[in-house]
């Protein structure tokens, strides 16, 4: 029959990531440009008794599925199975299209296990709502990265910008679709090239608290003070002190060793060319940083200087007015 289908999409963190896990508010952004679809198509199960969900991978970016992700998706179906009351044995091939390059901390774990639930509840026809879906999506993040604060299982089904903490978010006055703004403003995300594991880095954080609460605390405590002057500036549109948040919070990052020199010479080279502020995001020891500018212009001047800097991939997201219209 018709396969089933699910869609998901990456994001970026503007603010307070690895702080997040820890309680701190996080700012958030989905990237729409950034999609995985998933279609699963049931067949009629062999005789031996057992489940048969196989995953594949399709699409412009081929990527072998990490063992790691893999290990969540599989967790997931057995979730799926309880969550959505599924009586008879479950067979169907999974096949995962993603344009989210993986282990860059754009969230493409997440995005690929939401949109692997959407796909198995239309194929087995168990609609879930928006609690089930996340509840499932979070269960294979923490089983993919060990610790998840869940603000990547939210994000990645998110439509606008969210301020995300303790388990919930609201929306942030940040447009991404044209309409009335009070923050415009242009994000230059750009990709490193190196694989980066969330995973690994959390664990690093684990470490480091366990053996100086102290460092824990103040690293909390700054990054919660940070997030809350940065939504004072987005409500007064406040451009360039929400970009110096950023910039700060990457000095954080840093100094706890979750940057790489090339992510810090990427993030140097987007303040030289006029970024109002610039910042690894997401996962970190590898992987993406992200930089504010002011308009169009400054923006593509600043994405240059990312690339003259190392990167080898950018991606413009504008907002407030300078968003498209459609
Ligand atoms: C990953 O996008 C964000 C982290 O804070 C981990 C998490 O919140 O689950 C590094």
């Amino acid at each position: 029959g018709r396969p089933g289908v699910g869609r998901a999409h990456g994001k970026a963190i503007l603010l307070g990531e690895h702080a997040v896990v820890y309680g701190a508010p996080a700012l958030v952004m989905p990237m729409p440009q950034l999609t995985v679809t998933v279609h699963a198509t049931r067949f009629a199960c062999p005789g031996d008794g057992a489940d048969k969900i196989s995953f594949a991978i399709a699409g412009q970016h081929p990527a072998p599925v990490t063992p790691l992700v893999t290990d969540g998706l599989r967790y997931l179906v057995e979730k799926f199975r309880e969550r959505a009351a599924v009586a008879g044995r479950m067979c169907a091939d999974v096949l995962i299209d993603s344009g989210i390059p993986q282990g860059r901390g754009l969230g493409s774990s997440a995005a690929c296990a939401r949109a692997a639930v959407l796909a198995l509840a239309d194929a087995f026809g168990r609609p879930l709502d928006a609690a089930a879906v996340y509840d499932l999506v979070q269960a294979s993040e923490t089983v993919a990265h060990g610790r998840a604060s869940g603000i990547d299982a939210l994000a990645t089904g998110a439509t606008a910008p969210l301020l995300f903490r303790g388990g919930s978010a609201r929306e942030l006055p940040i447009t991404m679709s044209g309409g009335p703004s009070r923050f415009d403003g242009v994000f230059i995300v750009a990709d490193s090239g190196a694989g980066g594991s969330t995973k690994e880095a959390v664990e690093l954080l684990r470490d480091r608290f366990e053996q100086d609460e102290k460092i824990k605390e103040a690293f909390v405590r700054r990054v919660s003070e940070l997030t809350t002057a940065a939504l004072r500036d987005l409500d007064d549109g406040r451009l360039t002190g929400f970009g110096a948040r950023l910039t700060e919070n990457h000095r954080l990052l840093r100094d706890l060793g979750i940057s790489t020199e090339p992510i810090d010479a990427m993030v140097e080279a987007a303040l030289a060319a006029g970024g109002l502020g610039a910042k690894i995001t997401g996962g970190g020891l590898g992987g993406c940083m992200i930089a504010l500018a002011g308009d169009p212009g400054q923006a593509e001047a600043v994405a240059h200087g990312i690339e003259a800097a190392g990167a080898v991939r950018t991606w413009v997201v504008p907002v407030g007015r300078f968003a498209s219209h459609d």
